[in-house]
């Protein structure tokens, strides 16, 4: 199943962009018009049952809430902002919509319809044990869970004999905590008493969700304070909310940019298999290299800049160490598997990323071998966000025209883009 991605509006001039090397076809950033669902995709929108609501919710990087409304407002001008909390804004459209609602951005995390306000009176456990507050929480967001998954008629009895998917998130995903945030105080033993007040054959907590299927978005918003939201399973979703924001990043990583590469291929669902070989642009210090090298792949890095030690040990990476405009094609004949994947992390405006790809392609060996491209581009200046769609343009005219993009939870001001043949 492709999603496909291609303007069909002309392009107007993007005085944002700092490069343009080639004439480029106008888009019209205010319609709706890059993606297109496939049928497969349409057969499944058909939703029956009470699970309607006029509202929804987009979880996005805390601080980044005017762009994404922003955003929203050129994508989808049928959707108004109606309220926003740091990493959390609700839209309200012109009709009910079911937990099949398109959202076509960048930006949100996840997003689905917005069903419910849970707020926890604080005075009611004033003189409650912490551990007894959260357990009285969680007992209550499952009832309103169960009240919700009851009387939503469409649940087939197939469906029914399986429990509920519920995806718990803390609304203040970033990467810089503020440690007295309740938020993230608050969600892991919610998460825990959840999972422990749960009758197992109602809801599965954090489990992977297939496409098409119904998942429960229970929204951290404060100490008192949850929302509970549903979206269908999409490829624009995670199928579990991403994690690695609450892990350490291992000792022997050289960069977070470890935990990205394991983000972006967790989001397209990419195995790699042992001994596929990748192009790394922009590859030092070299945490996506070492993330890479460890799932046994062979990377070329490029990058006039050192690498990190514990990636030059392994045999499997070969470093070419020029700016990549100077690369020729003899360069990237390193290893007997031609590169299948092509990825870039540059620390340039997005066009001057995309010239790369361009030049790459131009001159490796068996371009109709590249399967794929990971790009993180970055958002230096946020007004970029309004040429997401030109960006995506010239990655669908690559021929590669099954394309995410998405801002991960671990990237700061960029986003990344998985674009497949
Ligand atoms: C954000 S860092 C990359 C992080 C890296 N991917 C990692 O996993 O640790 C950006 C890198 O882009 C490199 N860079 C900038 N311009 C470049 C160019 N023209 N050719 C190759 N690399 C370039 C910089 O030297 C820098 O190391």
């Amino acid at each position: 199943m492709s999603i496909i991605i291609k303007p069909k509006t002309p392009p107007a001039a993007s005085p944002a962009s700092t490069t343009v090397v080639k004439p480029i076809k106008p888009v019209n950033y205010s319609r709706s018009t890059l993606v297109e669902v496939p049928p497969e995709a349409s057969q499944k929108r058909e939703i029956k049952g009470n699970l309607k609501s006029p509202f929804i919710f987009s979880l996005c990087q805390p601080g980044a809430e005017k762009v994404h409304k922003e955003e929203i407002k050129n994508i989808h001008p049928e959707y108004h902002s109606a309220y926003q909390r740091p990493g959390f804004v609700t839209f309200k459209g012109t009709e009910m919509m079911g937990p099949d609602v398109r959202f076509e951005s960048t930006l949100s995390r996840t997003f689905g319809i917005s069903l419910k306000t849970v707020k926890f009176d604080p005075a009611a456990n004033a003189s409650t044990e912490l551990n007894d507050e959260i357990q009285q929480k969680a007992q209550e967001l499952i009832e309103e869970l169960t009240t919700i998954l009851k009387s939503n008629e469409a649940t087939s009895p197939a469906e029914k004999s399986a429990p509920a998917i519920v995806h718990v998130w803390d609304c203040a995903l970033t990467e810089v905590r503020d440690s007295s945030s309740h938020v993230a105080n608050l969600h892991s033993p919610l998460y825990d008493a959840l999972v422990h007040f749960n009758d197992r054959s109602l809801f599965s907590f954090q489990t992977h969700a297939t496409d098409g299927a119904l998942v429960f978005d229970l929204i951290v918003q404060s100490e008192n304070e949850v929302w509970i939201g549903a979206h269908l399973q999409s490829r624009f979703h995670y199928q579990t909310p991403p994690e690695y924001l609450t892990l350490p990043l291992p000792e022997k990583a050289p960069s977070r940019a470890y935990f990205k590469l394991l983000e972006s291929l967790d989001l397209a669902r990419i195995r790699m298999p042992f001994g596929t070989t990748a192009i790394e642009i922009g590859s030092s210090p070299g945490g996506a290299s070492l993330a890479l090298l460890e799932k046994g792949v062979n990377v070329i890095g490029i990058d006039p800049a050192e690498m990190d030690r514990v990636v030059l040990r392994f045999p499997e990476f070969s470093h070419v160490r020029r700016g990549v405009l100077n690369i020729e094609g003899h360069d990237l004949d390193v290893f007997d598997a031609p590169p299948e994947w092509i990825l870039l992390d540059m620390n340039v405006a997005p066009n001057t990323a995309l010239n790369s790809i361009d030049h790459i392609l131009s001159v490796i060996r068996r371009p109709e071998r590249t399967q794929g491209l990971i790009l993180t581009l970055k958002l230096n200046d946020w007004s970029y966000v309004s040429e997401i769609r030109f960006y995506l343009n010239r990655i669908y005219d690559y021929g590669f025209t099954d394309i995410v993009a998405k801002q991960l939870t671990t990237n700061r001001q960029e986003f990344c883009v998985v674009a497949r043949r």
